[in-house]
């Protein structure tokens, strides 16, 4: 049994939880997939920092195009995020018939029409479930577990930081800044956490949902988006006071073709299921017109949770690598979007 070898970009939060998953259950991972997954080599920005997981120094290097060049693997798992060299990378990982799996909404939600022609054209597999909603396997379901279905709404939280800050100023009423803070050294957001706490990353993710979900080439830019940085304490505690919590909430509609996406703080009722969606936890909803209304729920960031959807992604590459059929996800053509207007 030939080993699958893995090149690992990144070695952050995320990284460091696709080596234990990957090592941790490599007995289950080898069952389902008939070889063993192998990371043969890690890229990282300072090999001499400090790590939480042992890692054998000869496979970190700090060069890119070591791993991404590296005649002997086969896939590229990029964990590094950022959008230029990045995609810098995976576009010539894909030009030298690498698969590719990635939890990087920015550079997706910004390029990922480009790299899915890319990864067409040379035959190979882009994947990016942990892009969205971290654990929860959310792209999968919409582009698999729907494909019978017409989309008609997808709405829910997709940032985990601005649910755990949310959360922590109406339960405990802490101050935002000491729990951004806090989100920052349990890994949950972004290198700059201006993204999250201005709404940015969520209008990313639902760039991803809206276009996987509406099969419809759905841009950044038609994405009305609000954070919660000017949201207050008293914001938070009057809302409640009348029976209602504050959420980052994402919504993406298409009514008779016209699609509008939005992300905005949302006073939410207490009743509504979504309201009790607390901390790190994400939830989405779709609704679809044959299925009716389904909810998805689970932890949207955090090492573990996310590692759990990129390394299903890689087996979902070499699952396919087995049976020669990488690089059909490409294919799918998307409708051109008509946006609905504030007039309409
Ligand atoms: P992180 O903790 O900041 O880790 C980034 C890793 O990439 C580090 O190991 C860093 O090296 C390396 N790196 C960064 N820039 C590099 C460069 N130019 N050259 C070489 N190595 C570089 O980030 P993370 O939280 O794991 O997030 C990684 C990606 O996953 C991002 O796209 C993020 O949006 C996405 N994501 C994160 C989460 C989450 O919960 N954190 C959830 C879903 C998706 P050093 O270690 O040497 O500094
Ligand atoms: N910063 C992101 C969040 C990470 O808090 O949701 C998961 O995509």
């Amino acid at each position: 049994m030939k080993p699958v070898k893995v090149g690992l970009l990144g070695l952050g939060t995320v990284g460091t939880g696709v080596v234990r998953i990957v090592e941790g259950h490599q007995e289950d991972l080898q069952s389902q997939v008939g070889s063993p997954i192998m990371i043969e080599k890690v890229l990282v920005q300072n090999k001499s920092k400090a790590r939480n997981i042992a890692v054998s120094p000869d496979k970190l290097t700090e060069d890119p195009w070591e791993v991404i060049r590296h005649p002997e693997i086969d896939v590229i798992v990029e964990v590094m995020g950022g959008i230029a060299n990045t995609k810098e990378y995976i576009l010539e990982a894909l030009s030298l018939g690498k698969h590719v799996v990635t939890a990087n909404k920015d550079l997706m939600a910004l390029h990922g029409p480009e790299i899915l022609a890319k990864a067409h054209e040379h035959r190979c597999d882009v994947l990016y479930e942990a892009s969205v909603a971290g654990g929860i396997p959310i792209i999968r379901t919409l582009v698999e577990g729907f494909s019978s279905d017409r989309i008609t709404k997808i709405m829910g939280i997709v940032n985990g930081t601005t649910n755990y800050i949310l959360t922590k100023m109406s339960q405990e009423g802490a101050s935002y800044s000491d729990v951004l803070k806090e989100a920052q050294e349990l890994g949950y957001a972004e290198s700059d956490p201006t993204s999250d706490v201005e709404g940015l990353d969520a209008a990313r993710k639902m760039t991803i949902l809206a276009t996987l979900g509406f099969r419809s080439n759905v841009a950044l830019e038609d994405v009305s988006t609000q954070g919660i940085s000017s949201v207050s304490k008293e914001d938070i505690l009057y809302a409640k006071r009348l029976g209602y919590e504050l959420k980052l909430l994402g919504i993406a509609e298409s009514q008779d073709d016209q699609i509008s996406v939005s992300v905005q703080p949302t006073m939410v009722r207490k009743t509504h299921p979504i309201a009790s969606v607390n901390g790190v936890f994400n939830a989405v909803y779709v609704f679809g017109e044959a299925v009716g209304e389904t909810m998805f729920y689970g932890a949207g960031a955090g090492e573990l949770p996310t590692a759990t959807s990129v390394v299903a992604d890689l087996v979902a590459v070499v699952k396919n690598l087995k049976l020669g059929v990488n690089g059909k996800q490409g294919a799918v053509a998307y409708k051109e979007k008509k946006l609905k207007t504030d007039e309409q």
